[in-house]
C-alpha cells in the first residue's frame, strides 16, 4: 500500500499538482486569514449545516457526519477561547478551520468539502456576517431614533431659527428639527431592512460555479442557516457581492446623515451659537486653552463618511470589471466591509450618546429665533391674507420694512405702527400679532409643518414605528 502523495512544501488542500510551495510574497498577498478570521463563527455555522445536509441526503455516513459535527464544535470553542492558532500558510479561515478539523478527527474531515467549494463557502460566510451586521445596524439606528424622539417630545414647542443657506429663514421648533433627522435615519432603517430581505438567499451548494453532481439539498442548508431560499443561479451565487455593496451604500448614506447632524452639533455647541450644551462625557478639553470644551465626537462622526464611502467606492471598483464567476479580486471585499461596519456602529453609538446627553439651551434658541427678521414671511403672508395684496407686492413691502428695521438697528416687531404704515397705509395694529415667533410656528399647521401640534403627531407616529 502506498501513501497518497503528500508534498511537504506545497499546500495540503490543493497541492496535488504543485511541486513547490509559494514564495513568501505570494503567501503574503494571497492570505486573508489576518482579517477573515472574523468570519470564523459563520464559517463553522455554514460547515455544520453543510455536513448535516450531507448526512441527511446519504452523501456521507452518519458516523462521519457526527465526527465532523463534534470536531467543528471543538474548533469553535478553541476559537472562542482564543486557543486557536491561525496560520498564514493556510491562507484563509476556511482552510484554517478544515486543517484543524483534520488534526482533531482525521479522515472524515476530508469529506466535509464534498459538493462544496470555497467559492460558495466564502459567499455564504460573508453573507451571514453582513446579515448580522445589517441587524446590528438596525438596532443602532433604532436606538438613535429613540433618543431623537425623546429630544423632539421634550422640545416640541421650543422655538429656534430655521435656516436656509445658514442664514435665518423662518422660526421652527426644536422638535421639528429633531424629527427631520428621525425621517433621515428612518429612511436608513428602511434601506437596511430592504437590503436584508433582498440578500437573504443562500449561495451554499452552488459549489465552484456550476452546481454539483452530488444530490445535495440546497433548500435544507438554506433553511438551516436562516435564509429564505437557495440562490437560483450558481454562477451568480458565487460571483455576487451586491449584498456587500448594498450594505456599504446604505452605510454611506447613513454616514452622510450622521455627518450633517454632527456638523450642526459642532456649530450649535460653539460660543457664538450656544444652541446646545454637549455633555462632558462626549466632549474633550484642550491641553493649552483651559476654557475649551471641544465637540470631538461630533467631529469624528463627521469625518467617518470618508472611510465608509471610501470602502463603498473601493468595492465598487473591485467588482466592476470582473468576469463571471469567482475571481480572487473578491477577497478584497471583506476588509472594506469590516472597517465600514465597525466605524458606522461606532458613529451611531457616539451620536446616540451625544443626543441622549445634550441639553438644548431653550433661551438661546428662543432669542436666536426672533432675530434676523425671521418672521418677515409671516408679515408678507398677513398682507396677503388680511389686505388681499398679491404675494409679490406683499414681499416687496415687507422688504422695505426689513430695510427700515435694519437701518434702525431693531427687529420687525420693534417698528411702530406709523413706520409700518409708511410702507402701506392700510396696515393695522393687528399686524403685530403675527410678528411673534410663537405665533409664527403655531401657525404652520400644514401636514409636515413645524407647528408643535404637527410635531407631536409625528413623534407619536414614530413611537409606534420604533416601539
Ligand atoms: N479567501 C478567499 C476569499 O475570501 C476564499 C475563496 C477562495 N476561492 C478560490 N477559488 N481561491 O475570497
Amino acid at each position: 500500500m502506498t501513501d497518497a502523495p503528500k508534498p511537504s512544501s506545497s499546500n495540503q488542500m490543493w497541492g496535488g499538482r504543485f511541486a513547490a510551495g509559494p514564495d513568501a510574497i505570494m503567501e503574503a498577498i494571497n492570505a486573508s486569514i489576518g482579517f477573515d478570521k472574523r468570519m470564523a463563527k459563520q464559517d463553522i455555522e455554514g460547515s455544520r449545516a453543510h455536513a448535516a445536509m450531507l448526512g441527511a441526503t446519504g452523501i456521507l455516513e452518519p458516523s462521519d457526519v457526527e465526527a465532523i459535527r463534534e470536531g467543528l464544535l471543538t474548533v469553535l470553542s478553541e476559537i472562542e477561547g482564543n486557543e486557536f492558532h491561525f496560520s498564514t500558510a493556510l491562507e484563509d479561515i476556511h482552510m484554517n478551520v478544515e486543517a484543524r478539523l483534520k488534526e482533531l478527527i482525521g479522515e472524515p474531515a476530508g469529506r466535509l468539502h464534498t459538493g462544496r467549494s470555497r467559492n460558495d463557502q466564502v459567499a455564504t460566510d460573508f453573507k451571514l456576517w453582513v446579515r448580522d451586521q445589517l441587524d446590528a445596524t438596525e438596532q443602532g439606528l433604532l436606538a438613535l431614533i429613540r433618543a431623537l424622539l425623546d429630544q423632539a417630545e421634550a422640545g416640541a414647542d421650543w422655538v429656534m431659527p430655521g435656516f436656509t443657506h445658514l442664514q435665518t429663514a423662518q422660526p421652527v421648533t426644536w422638535g421639528h428639527h429633531m424629527m427631520a433627522y428621525v425621517e433621515m435615519f428612518g429612511r436608513d432603517l428602511g434601506r437596511v431592512r430592504d437590503a436584508r430581505v433582498r440578500m437573504n438567499e443562500c449561495p451554499l451548494g452552488a459549489a465552484a460555479l456550476a452546481g454539483t453532481s452530488f444530490p445535495v439539498d440546497r433548500h435544507m442548508t438554506a433553511e438551516a442557516l436562516g435564509f429564505d431560499r437557495p440562490s437560483a443561479n450558481s454562477l451568480d451565487a458565487v460571483s455576487d457581492r451586491d449584498f456587500a455593496l448594498e450594505f456599504l451604500s446604505a452605510a454611506s448614506i447613513c454616514a452622510v446623515h450622521l455627518s450633517r447632524f454632527a456638523e450642526e452639533l459642532v456649530i450649535w455647541s460653539s460660543a457664538q451659537f450656544r444652541f446646545v450644551t454637549l455633555s462632558d462625557r462626549f466632549s474633550t478639553g484642550s491641553s493649552i486653552m483651559p476654557q475649551k470644551k471641544n465637540p470631538d465626537a461630533a467631529e469624528l462622526i463627521r469625518a467617518k463618511i470618508g472611510r465608509i464611502f471610501g470602502a463603498n467606492t473601493a468595492l465598487m471598483m473591485v467588482m466592476k470589471g470582473l468576469p463571471l464567476a469567482y475571481s480572487k479580486d473578491m477577497q478584497e471585499d471583506k476588509e472594506q466591509v469590516f472597517d465600514a461596519a465597525d466605524n458606522l456602529m461606532l458613529a451611531l453609538a457616539a451620536m446616540t450618546g451625544m443626543v441622549t446627553d445634550m441639553t438644548a439651551n431653550r433661551d438661546s434658541l428662543a432669542t436666536a429665533a426672533g432675530s434676523g427678521f425671521s418672521t418677515a414671511t409671516d408679515l408678507a403672508d398677513w398682507l396677503v391674507r388680511v389686505l388681499g395684496l398679491p404675494f409679490r407686492d406683499a414681499h416687496h413691502i415687507t422688504g422695505t420694512l426689513v430695510a427700515l428695521a435694519e437701518q434702525k438697528g431693531c427687529d420687525l416687531p420693534d417698528l411702530n405702527l406709523d413706520e409700518m404704515q409708511s410702507a402701506h397705509a392700510a396696515i393695522t395694529q393687528e399686524v403685530f400679532e403675527v410678528l411673534g415667533v410663537e405665533n409664527s410656528v403655531n401657525s404652520r399647521i400644514s401636514y409636515g409643518g413645524t407647528a408643535p401640534v404637527r410635531v407631536r403627531e409625528q413623534v407619536a407616529r414614530w413611537k409606534d414605528i420604533v416601539s
